[in-house]
């Protein structure tokens, strides 16, 4: 599949916004909340300086498919975030795009050994992308589950 990640730039903010407040992807959130532009935007500032996060947008052919993210939480380990925008669901494009950001954690993110994920319990398409991806399920509560790759 011809996948692949573009870095972003401030362009890419509204979108990003627009991604991040879709009600089902907030539905599927940790953090449920609508966020207001403002917030948006300044978070969007302070994380483009942030050398321990970085976010990235997946295209497939020209189209914006969706974001990615991880950051960077202790040494070794990254956590990773997924985001694809509500007409590029269910046709299969998150797996490629986790294997994108894994390669390009590989090569340029050299002590990160571990990409976590934190997925809310009954969000079955991203459980069953993640472990399409080969990650494994380390934890689960009543409302989380946690998985991680070792790479
Ligand atoms: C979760 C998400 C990243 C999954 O990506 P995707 O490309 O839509 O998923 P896929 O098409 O690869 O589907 C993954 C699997 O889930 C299944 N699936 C997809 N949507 C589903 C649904 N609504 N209910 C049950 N299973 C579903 C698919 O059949 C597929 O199963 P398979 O591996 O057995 O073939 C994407 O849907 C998304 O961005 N959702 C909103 C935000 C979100 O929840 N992010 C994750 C937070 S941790």
């Amino acid at each position: 599949m011809n996948i692949y990640l573009r870095n972003i730039d401030p362009n890419d903010y509204v979108w990003i916004w627009e991604c991040r407040n879709d009600e089902h992807t907030r539905m599927n959130s940790i953090h449920t909340d609508s966020i207001s532009l403002e917030d948006h935007m300044s978070w969007m500032k302070s994380s483009s300086k942030n050398p321990n996060r970085k976010i990235m947008i997946g295209c497939y052919l020209e189209d914006n498919v969706g974001v990615i993210r991880f950051d960077i939480i202790n040494e070794d380990t990254a956590l990773i975030s997924i985001n694809l925008s509500p007409g590029h669901r269910g046709k299969g494009y998150s797996v490629p795009i986790l294997k994108s950001l894994e390669d390009i954690i590989k090569q340029e993110y050299r002590k990160v050994k571990i990409l976590q994920a934190v997925v809310k319990q009954g969000n079955i398409a991203s459980i069953k992308a993640f472990i399409r991806a080969n990650y494994v399920k380390v934890k689960e509560d009543a409302t989380i589950i946690t998985l991680e790759k070792y790479i």
